[in-house]
């Protein structure tokens, strides 16, 4: 049901709950793919970028940590208490100075242009409104400021698409995350601009993108 701002609060709830259930095995399932491929793409993801304020959306449990660049103020923003205990663990453990707020991507607590930079890897395949989550992240970074996504959407190929469809609501149910979000055309439609595209899994699976706020003329 949509509250006024327009947020499902009950699908925002079920997401919380689903990633509040699974963030003690988070990192444990992730595992094989973070050591394969996500350690590459996370710190291809913070080299590029750039400012001293940056956000993080939905940063789970801390995994960019290691990557975050050493001179920034960085906030750290998830639904999830449960994944947000975990990464104030890691935050410890790695001596990585960042603060941590339970938010909602889609109503973020920030003025506008208050960040240089925002970053989400792996989020707007969970955020149950995507564009208006997006949307956020264009009224909180600055005008001319970078946003990075790295994100899994629906492959392009026509037959994988259609078998994403189909395991999607089993896979919604148990990982909080959606097959077959169409991430590229939310970017579009919550007014960003895209600077550039790499895909790093054949069928465009998962990609990485860089864009920034559309500038409106007055
Ligand atoms: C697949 S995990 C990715 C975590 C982390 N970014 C990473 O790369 O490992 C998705 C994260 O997005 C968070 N999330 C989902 N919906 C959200 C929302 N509406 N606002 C903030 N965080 C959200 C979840 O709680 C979860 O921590």
């Amino acid at each position: 049901m949509p509250s006024p701002s327009g947020i499902d609060m009950q699908a925002t709830s079920l997401t919380k709950t689903r990633y509040d259930r699974i963030a003690p095995v988070y990192d444990l399932i992730d595992f094989c793919c973070e050591w394969v491929a996500f350690k590459r793409w996370r710190k291809r993801v913070w080299d590029q970028a750039e400012g001293i304020k940056i956000l993080e959306v939905g940063v789970g449990t801390g995994k960019n940590m290691p990557y975050y660049p050493k001179k920034a103020q960085i906030i750290g923003i998830d639904i999830s208490d449960k994944m947000l205990t975990r990464a104030r663990k890691r935050a410890v453990r790695l001596g990585t100075e960042v603060t941590l707020l339970p938010m909602d991507a889609q109503a973020l607590e920030f003025s506008e242009a208050s960040f240089d930079c925002v970053v989400a890897t792996f989020v707007f395949c969970s955020v149950p409104d995507p564009v208006l989550g997006l949307q956020e992240v264009r009224r909180v970074c600055r005008p001319g400021g970078r946003i990075i996504l790295l994100e899994h959407m629906r492959p392009e190929n026509e037959l994988f698409g259609r078998l994403a469809d189909l395991f999607n609501p089993i896979f919604v149910r148990l990982w909080g995350a959606n097959l077959n979000r169409r991430t590229l055309e939310n970017v579009h439609q919550a007014g960003l601009e895209i600077e550039r595209v790499e895909t790093l899994v054949p069928s465009g699976l998962v990609k990485l993108i860089v864009a920034r706020p559309i500038m409106r003329s007055s």
